[in-house]
C-alpha cells in the first residue's frame, strides 16, 4: 500500500500529515510512504528528513496523487470551486481519505467524496473513548494552541506576566482570565500559571471546576439552575438559555473590568461559537489589555474579533488568528502525524503493508464519513443538530 501526503495549498495552512518519525513507523509496517516534495518546509521538516526517515519524495501533486491509496491530509482538499486546485480530482476514485475534513461545517464535501467513490474518515470524528485519546487530534492541536494563545497575548501585552520585585519597585502580576476549560482552555491556563499570572478561569460545564483549580486557578461560577445539564453524554458544551446567558454575561462584564488578559476557547459542537465578549465590555476593559478569541473560525467568542487580524478596539489588542495550529506548525504537524499512526496502524497487516478495515470497530464507525459511494456517517445522515 502507498500513503501518499501532499502539501497543505489552503493559504496560512503550514502544517504537514506527516513528520520523519511517522513515515519511519510506516515503513516498518511494510507500507511505501510518499510526500510531495516541500510539504514539510513550513513546519521546518525538509525532504531530506523524510527521505532519510524512508519516504519516497515525489515531485508535484498530481503525480502524488496518481499513487497514492490513501491519502493523509491535514485540512479537506480542495474541490471544485473550493480552491485553485481540485485536489478531489486528482485521487484515485477507490483511495481513501483522511483528515480533519471540518464535516460538520462543511456538509457537501462529503456528498463529494461519496460521488468520487473515496473512503473517507475525518479526524474530528473519533471517539473520545479512552482508548483512542492517542488518536484524538482536536486534543492535541488544540493544546498546542492554548499554549500559544498565552504566548500571543504575552507577546502583544506591554508589560510582563510574573510579579518582579526590583530594587526600582515591585511589578505586580498580570491578571489572565480563560473562558471554557476545554483542552485549549486547561493548556492556557496551565501557560498562563508558569508565567507567573494569577489566573481565573470558568465554564458552563461545572465539572471542570476541579481541573481548572488543580493547575492553580480560580473557577469563577455563574449563579443558575442550568448547570446541571450543561454537558451532552459525549462531554461536550450545550448552547445555554437565555437566563444563563444574561448571568453569565454580568459575571463575565464584572471580571473583565480587572483583567489584563483574556483567552476565550469556547465552542459547542457544530454550532456558531457563543458571543460571550461584547463591544461594550471590550470598552470597558483596562487599555493596554489583551483578547486572544480562539473560536474565530466558528464566529467568534468576542463581538469585537475579526478574522484572521490583530485589531485594536477601545485600547485592548484583540487577536483573531483563525488556524492557531498553523502557528506552531513544527509541534501540531508532528502530534497530528502520530495521531493518523496511532489510528491507522492497527488497520494494516504488518506482514503484506495491506489495509484490514474492522467496519465494526467504534472508532472506525465513528469517524467513517463515506463508503461505497453513500455518505455513512450517522452525525451527517441524522437531520441537522
Ligand atoms: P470544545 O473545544 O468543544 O469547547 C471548549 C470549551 O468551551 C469546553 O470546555 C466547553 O464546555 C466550553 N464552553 C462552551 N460554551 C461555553 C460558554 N457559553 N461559556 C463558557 N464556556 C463554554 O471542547 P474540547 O476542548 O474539545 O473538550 C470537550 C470535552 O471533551 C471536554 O469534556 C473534555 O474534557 C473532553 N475530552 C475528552 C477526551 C477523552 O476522554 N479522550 C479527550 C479530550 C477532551
Amino acid at each position: 500500500m502507498k500513503i501518499g501526503v501532499p502539501k497543505e495549498i489552503l493559504p496560512g495552512e503550514t502544517r504537514v500529515a506527516a513528520s520523519p518519525d511517522s513515515v519511519k513507523k510506516f515503513t516498518a509496517l511494510n507500507v511505501e510512504m510518499l510526500v510531495e516534495s516541500g510539504a514539510g518546509e513550513a513546519a521546518s521538516i525538509s525532504d531530506d528528513m523524510l527521505r532519510e526517515a524512508g519516504a519516497r519524495i515525489v515531485a508535484d501533486a498530481a503525480s502524488l496523487y496518481g499513487e497514492a491509496d490513501m491519502v493523509f491530509k491535514v485540512g479537506a482538499p480542495c474541490r471544485n470551486g473550493s480552491g485553485a486546485v481540485d485536489e478531489l480530482a486528482m485521487m484515485k476514485p477507490d483511495a481513501v481519505l483522511i483528515g480533519l475534513l471540518n464535516p460538520l461545517s462543511d456538509r457537501e464535501q462529503a456528498e463529494a467524496y461519496a460521488k468520487h467513490g473515496l473512503t473517507s474518515f475525518a479526524m474530528e470524528l473519533i471517539p473520545r473513548i479512552s482508548r483512542a485519546q492517542s488518536m484524538d487530534a482536536l486534543s492535541s492541536q488544540s493544546n498546542i494552541t492554548g499554549y500559544k494563545a498565552v504566548i500571543d497575548a504575552a507577546e502583544q501585552f506591554g508589560r510582563i506576566l510574573p510579579m518582579m520585585m526590583t530594587a526600582a519597585g515591585t511589578i505586580v502580576p498580570a491578571r489572565v482570565v480563560v473562558m471554557g476549560a476545554g483542552v485549549a482552555g486547561l493548556q492556557a491556563i496551565a501557560t498562563a500559571h508558569r508565567l507567573g499570572a494569577i489566573v481565573s478561569a470558568f465554564d458552563v460545564r461545572p465539572a471542570v471546576k476541579e481541573q481548572v483549580e488543580s493547575l492553580g486557578a480560580t473557577f469563577i461560577e455563574v449563579e443558575n439552575t442550568e448547570s446541571e445539564s450543561a454537558e451532552t453524554a459525549a462531554g461536550y458544551a450545550r448552547e445555554m438559555g437565555a437566563d444563563y446567558q444574561k448571568r453569565q454575561a454580568e459575571v463575565i462584564h464584572e471580571t473583565l473590568k480587572k483583567q489584563d488578559i483574556c483567552i476565550t476557547t469556547a465552542l459547542i459542537p457544530g454550532k456558531p461559537a457563543p458571543l460571550l465578549i461584547s463591544d461594550a465590555m471590550v470598552r470597558d476593559m483596562r487599555t493596554g489589555s489583551v483578547i486572544v478569541d480562539l473560536a474565530t473560525e466558528t464566529g467568534g467568542n468576542c463581538e469585537s474579533s475579526e478574522r484572521n487580524a490583530v485589531v485594536v478596539k477601545h485600547g485592548v489588542t484583540i487577536i483573531g488568528h483563525t488556524n492557531y495550529p498553523a502557528r506552531v506548525p513544527g509541534d501540531t504537524s508532528t502530534l497530528y502525524a502520530r495521531n493518523l499512526y496511532n489510528f491507522i496502524s492497527p488497520m494494516i497487516d504488518g506482514e503484506s503493508g495491506s489495509l484490514e478495515i474492522d467496519w465494526e470497530d467504534e472508532v472506525i464507525k465513528g469517524s467513517l464519513l463515506t463508503r461505497g459511494g453513500s455518505v455513512v456517517n450517522a452525525a451527517l445522515t441524522k437531520s441537522e443538530g
